[in-house]
């Protein structure tokens, strides 16, 4: 399985922040948000990695990413020329992908809470070896503004929509796909959605269609955190910075996910940590591994 990371958009809820820089670079706490999905990919085992970003964005990917060895990761890149849809994504990165099954996740959803990884790693068994696709259900306060699932009366899901005015119900769809190989050939067949997007909903209702599809509810105890505004932006760093000064513990600290996934070496973490050693993220590495 493969991986992408949507890293585009022009951050126009965030202006004028967003009007310098790209919106997945932004800070929540003490990281560049995109770090937060990337470490995602990670605990799935996920190990080439496309970011797809815009034409003027993608030099700042690859200055803060680089090849990804340092992690022991294989990052590749790809430009999305306009705006059209996460959908699109899978077009771009069609030949990156190959005949991999794929795991896309998008650049500005953070993910906290337990029990992720057999989540994780069941969603990729689906996608790799029997044609199912997995989405991630999530309660919400305000649907409207997301993919939302309907269900029936045995809780089985039965619709997705894209924003509706009128949600079926208030589990949103987080930013997090597994599907199958065949997710490329979907993504080339879809048309344009009225706000002029190939929309992941879209795909995800075509695998629900062909009973394809399993929705996994994240639970109440898990945390997806929005970013989509400046109060929500500043809520996420909020959020992190209490979970880490509490557990004394870091979220998506790539180096750390590397090294307990075997990827790299304690003189790795230690050279990164070096580099940083005037940052609470680099005494964080230096006092757990030196
Ligand atoms: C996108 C998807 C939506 C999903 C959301 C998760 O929304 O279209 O289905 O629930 O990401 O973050 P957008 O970011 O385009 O508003």
């Amino acid at each position: 399985m493969k991986g992408i990371l949507m890293a585009g958009g022009k951050g126009t809820r965030l202006l004028p922040i967003t009007g310098g820089v790209s919106k997945q670079l932004l800070p929540i706490y003490d990281k560049p948000m995109v770090y937060y999905p990337l470490s995602i990919l990670m605990l799935a085992d996920i190990r080439d990695v496309l970011i797809i970003s815009t034409r003027e964005d993608i030099v700042l990917y690859k200055r803060l990413l680089d090849d990804g060895s340092q992690w022991g990761l294989s990052i590749d890149y790809a430009i999305q020329k306009k705006p059209q849809g996460i959908a699109q994504g899978f077009l771009v990165g069609k030949k990156f992908l190959g005949t991999s099954s794929v795991c896309m996740v998008l650049g500005d959803n953070v993910f906290y809470g337990p029990h992720l990884e057999p989540q994780l790693m069941k969603a990729k068994n689906n996608a790799s070896n029997k044609q199912i696709a997995t989405v991630f259900g999530v309660s919400v306060n305000n649907p409207q503004q997301y993919g939302v699932v309907g269900f029936n009366e045995h809780n089985t899901a039965i619709s997705i929509e894209e924003k509706p005015k009128h949600p079926p119900s208030n589990v949103a769809v987080a930013g997090l796909y597994f599907y199958p190989n065949s997710v490329i050939q979907i993504a080339s067949k879809i048309s344009f959605s009225k706000r002029g997007e190939l929309e992941i909903t879209t795909i995800n209702q075509q695998y629900l269609y062909q009973k394809a599809l399993e929705v996994v509810p994240l639970g109440n105890s898990f945390t997806w955190l929005d970013t989509g505004s400046p109060e929500s932006l500043l809520e996420a760093s909020q959020f992190i910075h209490t979970i880490e000064k509490r557990k004394g513990s870091k979220v998506a600290c790539l180096e750390e996910i590397a090294f307990e996934k075997g990827w790299i070496t304690k003189t790795d973490v230690l050279t990164v940590a070096r580099q940083m050693n005037r940052t609470a993220y680099g005494q964080y590495l230096i006092n757990k591994y030196l």
